[in-house]
């Protein structure tokens, strides 16, 4: 990153410079880094730079990946004020969260932004994986669904929900919902279901099968994928549980990249009626 090279040019050797990280990631006043293990030493000279960038008030490291069912960070303030729970605002939308106890990933901002596009007016979506709102609440406030039912687990991540509904006055729209989607998601409602979780989303797809109108919709199916079977596997996975349903692939695209040679893939596909229809 241009920025803090320059910044810490003569107090960095040339060796240490080459190691700093290409980007660091923002959300609200909180920057966030990954620093390779020869420059922890560094930590606080990096940081210093950090917040002298225009809204950043702490600086966080990203300890070790984001963990467990309900996807928890782990992240430790290195720098600025110790508070890390905060107010990130995007595409006109705004978030509260705290970045050490919830996930929220900047790399999926085109896709927050993108969802909202292709909601019809009218339509009932279910977000399975709801987190603090990252896609309901884009949902809500750009297009306009009937219905929103914004399903989580992670009784902290359900609070920050409950909390962006109401800043964002999408509360006659959302339906937050507490609790595991497997049990308490709304069945042969939605025009359209969003499967915003990694690693364990195939899983959902016959529940998100389940949730759709017996007349079919469209599922979003995001999963974390080695580059070379991408888009083969996701897209097989739909085919498959959707057993003799007609499946129809709108879309497919990369969101980000996951980790070396693996990718954050979403698919949108579309369902027939169910055989019963
Ligand atoms: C990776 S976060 C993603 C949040 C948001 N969908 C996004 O893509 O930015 C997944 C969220 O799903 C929640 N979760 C995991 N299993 C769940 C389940 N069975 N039912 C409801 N929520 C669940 C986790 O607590 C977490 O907040």
């Amino acid at each position: 990153m241009r920025y803090l090279r320059a910044a810490l040019q003569g107090l960095l050797t040339p060796e240490e410079l080459e190691l700093l990280p290409s980007g660091f990631n923002r959300i609200g006043h909180v920057a966030i880094i990954c620093l390779h293990p020869k420059l922890m030493h560094r930590g606080s000279d990096i940081a210093r730079a950090l917040l002298e960038l225009k809204g950043v008030r702490t600086v966080a490291l990203r300890d070790g990946a984001i963990h467990g069912r309900c996807r928890e960070p782990k992240l430790r303030v290195i720098a600025g004020e110790p508070c890390t729970e905060t107010l990130h605002r995007e595409n006109g939308c705004s978030f509260k969260l705290d970045v050490a106890k919830v996930m929220f990933s900047p790399g999926n901002l085109y896709e927050r932004a993108r969802l909202p596009k292709l909601v019809k007016r009218g339509e009932v979506v279910v977000d399975l994986f709801a987190g603090v709102g990252q896609f309901s609440i884009p949902l809500a406030g750009h297009s306009s669904p009937q219905r929103v039912y914004a399903i989580e687990l992670n009784p902290v991540a359900y609070g920050y929900l409950l909390e962006n509904v109401r800043i964002n006055r999408v509360g006659h729209v959302v339906k937050p919902m507490p609790g595991d989607c497997a049990a308490i998601a709304p069945r042969g409602v939605a025009d359209r279901v969003v499967l915003g979780i990694l690693h364990v989303t195939n899983r959902y797809i016959p529940l998100a099968l389940e949730v759709l109108r017996p007349s079919g919709g469209v599922v979003h199916y995001h999963e974390s994928v080695p580059s070379k079977l991408r888009f083969e596997r996701p897209v097989k996975r739909i085919r498959d549980a959707a057993g003799g349903r007609e499946v129809e692939i709108l879309d497919k695209r990369v969101v980000k990249r996951y980790a070396p040679g693996v990718d954050h893939i979403v698919v949108d596909a579309k369902i027939g009626p169910a055989a019963n229809f």
